[in-house]
């Protein structure tokens, strides 16, 4: 047995930013940002928090599902960017939804975070301790973003994504995760706890060598797909659809290539979105799933890969 995805759910802001209004920012234009990333547009959360959208996403998946709050025995929230230390985001979804039944904690496995937190239910369920999960990805990367670096601002929005597990699939699908901290360079963003008075810092906003985590990616990606399968013994035909973080369409593209499949099978809304961390594989999945794309029996590998570094995929069998 292992974890059924059984029903999704997502949230964006109201609030839509374009690249001509980037171009206001800095110097830039929505000519160069479509070519290099594909990007059009985000979303940018001006009045909601993240543990808002979490919750928003969490109750329209539980509602997909058609499933109760009271149901729920596990809530795990990927974030890097909650405004809340303490209590949890997981704790604070918890109490907005009603899932009093639930144990609840976050993990920061930055843009692997959602497939990292399906991993972890499945775990969980392998070895008997629960049967029903809620994981939710939500992130507020504009709070981090450093809106006069156009290496980045570019790049970032903001959004929540959700799904209800059961582990109810039939088939069991062993997941792969590899991360290198000798990397970790390559994207940081420090904690602003240790802020002496008045020294903000460009440290403080997400610093990111575009080109190193391009190259990471492009390379560890193919890899990792092939590893997924490998260990699965599944072959490369039978997977429907490649899920993946949504960071740069020349990324996906490249990935694509590497393997000699047809771009098709990597579906895309970055357009749309922007890079939205670890919220952006469930964002993605809710739409497909809403727009009817995803047929029972579908094999969909999800793969995420960011900060940390951190990569991360699995397979999971459509069940809706
Ligand atoms: O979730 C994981 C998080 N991060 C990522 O996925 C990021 C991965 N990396 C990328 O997506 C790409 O590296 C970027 C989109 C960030 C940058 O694209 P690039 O093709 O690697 O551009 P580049 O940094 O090599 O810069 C090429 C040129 C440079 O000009 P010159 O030296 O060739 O004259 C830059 O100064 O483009 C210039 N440039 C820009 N021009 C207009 C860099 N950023 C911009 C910009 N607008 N925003």
């Amino acid at each position: 047995m292992s974890a059924a995805i059984c029903g999704t759910g997502s949230y964006a802001p109201d609030y839509i930013m374009d690249n001509n209004r980037i171009a206001e920012l800095v110097e830039t234009n929505d000519d160069w940002i479509k070519e290099r990333t594909g990007i059009r547009k985000r979303h940018i959360a001006k009045t909601e928090t993240t543990t808002f959208m979490a919750s928003e996403a969490a109750k329209r998946a539980l509602e997909n599902a058609g499933a109760e709050p009271e149901e729920i025995e596990l809530i795990i929230v990927a974030t890097l960017s909650s405004e809340l230390i303490v209590p949890c985001s997981a704790c604070e979804v918890q109490r907005e939804i009603g899932a009093k039944n639930a144990a609840c904690f976050d993990i920061n496995a930055a843009c692997s975070g959602f497939v990292i937190a399906y991993n972890m239910a499945d775990a969980f369920f392998a070895a008997g301790q629960y049967s029903t999960a809620l994981i939710v990805a939500a992130e507020s990367l504009s709070k981090l973003t450093d809106w006069t670096d156009r290496n980045t601002c570019i790049l970032f929005g903001d959004g929540a994504g959700a799904a209800v597990l059961k582990n109810t699939s039939d088939r069991h699908y062993n997941s792969v995760t590899h991360s290198d901290g000798g990397k970790g360079w390559a994207l940081t963003c420090k904690n602003r706890l240790d802020l002496e008075e008045g020294r903000f810092s460009r440290e403080h906003y997400i610093d990111m060598n575009g080109q190193e985590i391009f190259k990471f990616a492009v390379r560890r990606v193919p890899e990792l797909i092939r590893e997924v399968l490998q260990k699965n013994k599944v072959e490369q035909e039978e997977i429907a659809w490649y899920v993946m973080h949504q960071a740069n369409c020349r990324i996906l593209e490249a990935v694509a290539r590497h393997l000699g499949e047809p771009a098709m099978k990597f579906p895309m809304n970055l357009q749309h979105y922007g890079n939205t961390s670890s919220a952006s594989i469930p964002l993605l999945l809710d739409e497909m799933n809403r727009k009817g794309m995803l047929k029972k029996g579908e094999k969909i590998l999800m793969a995420g890969f960011g900060a940390g570094l951190t990569w991360s995929g699995n397979i999971v069998e459509w069940s809706i």
